[in-house]
């Protein structure tokens, strides 16, 4: 147990931040550039834990993977070379890790088992599973296969047409992998668009793939050739402290070289629908991604009712949204979110109990939930969850409530933004 004890601060934050790597797409990159014959480069990676264990599951594949500072160099013989792992692979913490490397073992020619932490252990895999069996995989484990430890025994892959009955970038982008390895042309429809991070990076590494934003198209047997990757920061760890810049009267940041994807935007809507002071600068696309500067400075907020196709768009800033509803006048409903249970904890009961202990007025819902505001938090005892955007979320209140905030475990925070309070600490 790592605990943290956060005194109040309460006065205004000022500086600028370059924002880490983004998760998703580092994991990505590690993905493709291991599939892909030759030498490829990823700048800006992302070191988080989560992103460490995507790259150790292909060491143990026979792809060599040099760390150069916030660089690594990935050097593959392509998907054929890849060679069956004398031990289980520990996906950790990881979910996007899990089910994306699943969508690729299932075609590969050799034997895998996987497993991971408790909270990854009690995470659905039956979601990625279920299609990836239809595609000719052959899965098994707890429950039937829906849960870890899973082993993988490698086919031949068929193509299949599939609609997500989930709305989960992860899981789409299972099938797009399988889809790689597979015979024929793989369709993946999507009722609400969900990241496209792995469509993006497909097209740049030469994959036969093509998307209206809805349905992916992919023809299988490709190989992959090498292409460097300039990783954006992550809008998920810039959240953290736009929702700071917004609440802590004064404030004025600004957040460096951070990723604007258009299916990872949904937190910079919310800010200005809410009223936030918000400013986006020096926008452009770097290795398909569309990045920039954004500044923020404290202004009053009110309620809004979040829900519907921008929900996939701030997925994982629903933590943080929370706190920051909880500074706005009014009422603010968050809907068609159900996901949330599944995430590294459920999510809705960790926001409500984390902000409800602090002095917020959030009560649950089946798929959100709902916020009155404008509180004053007072600080006390929280736990973490064990999840590194609650850790986070407590940390960001810690600079409005009256007393400490004192966070039980925050080791996790190494998932997702390892030099998190150094950041934090460069603003006060
Ligand atoms: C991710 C997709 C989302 C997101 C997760 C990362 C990805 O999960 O919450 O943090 O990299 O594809 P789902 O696909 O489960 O929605």
């Amino acid at each position: 147990m790592n605990e943290k004890v956060l005194k109040p601060f309460n006065q205004a934050l000022s500086g600028e931040i370059n924002i880490p790597g983004d998760k998703s797409i580092s994991h990505r990159a590690v993905i493709f550039g291991s599939l892909a014959q030759g030498t490829t480069k990823v700048t800006h990676f992302l070191d988080g834990e989560d992103c460490m264990r995507t790259v150790n599951a292909f060491r143990e594949m026979g792809v060599t993977i040099q760390e150069d500072g916030e660089s690594l160099v990935i050097e593959s013989n392509g998907i054929s070379a890849l060679s069956e792992p004398k031990q289980p692979l520990n996906f950790g913490n990881s979910g996007t890790t899990t089910r994306l490397m699943l969508g690729i073992l299932s075609g590969l020619p050799f034997f895998t088992t996987v497993f991971g932490d408790d909270s990854l252990s009690r995470r659905p895999m039956n979601r990625v599973v279920n299609p990836l069996r239809q595609m000719g995989a052959n899965i098994d484990g707890r429950n039937s296969g829906n849960l870890l430890p899973l082993s993988v025994k490698g086919s031949k892959l068929k193509c299949i047409d599939y609609t997500l009955p989930v709305k989960s970038a992860q899981v789409k982008s299972a099938i797009l992998l399988a889809g790689l390895l597979a015979e024929g042309e793989t369709r993946v429809t999507e009722q609400t668009p969900t990241r496209n991070h792995t469509e993006n990076m497909l097209k740049a590494f030469g994959a036969d793939i093509t998307s209206d934003g809805y349905t992916t198209v992919i023809t299988g047997k490709n190989q992959l050739k090498a292409t460097n990757v300039h990783v954006p920061g992550d809008i998920s760890s810039a959240a953290f402290f736009l929702v700071a810049g917004a609440i802590v009267p004064g404030s004025k940041l600004r957040l460096k070289n951070t990723g604007l994807n258009e299916t990872r935007n949904g937190i910079i809507e919310v800010l200005q629908k809410m009223g936030a002071n918000i400013a986006i600068e020096n926008e452009r696309t770097v290795s398909g991604e569309l990045i920039g500067d954004i500044q923020i400075s404290y202004h009053s907020l009110k309620g809004i009712t979040i829900e519907g196709e921008i929900i996939p768009r701030l997925i994982d800033e629903i933590p943080v949204i929370a706190l920051l509803a909880s500074q706005a006048e009014g009422t603010t409903i968050i809907k068609d979110a159900e996901e949330l249970r599944v995430k590294e904890t459920d999510r809705i009961t960790a926001v409500c109990d984390v902000l409800n202990t602090l002095g917020a007025n959030i009560t649950p819902t089946e798929d959100g939930m709902v916020i009155e505001g404008k509180t004053k938090l007072n600080g006390g005892s929280i736990s973490s969850y064990d999840d590194h955007r609650i850790a986070m979320m407590g940390a960001i209140a810690s600079l409005i409530t009256a007393d400490d905030v004192i966070i039980d475990d925050i080791s996790c925070i190494s998932i997702s933004y390892p030099d998190f309070f150094k950041d934090l600490k460069s603003l006060k």
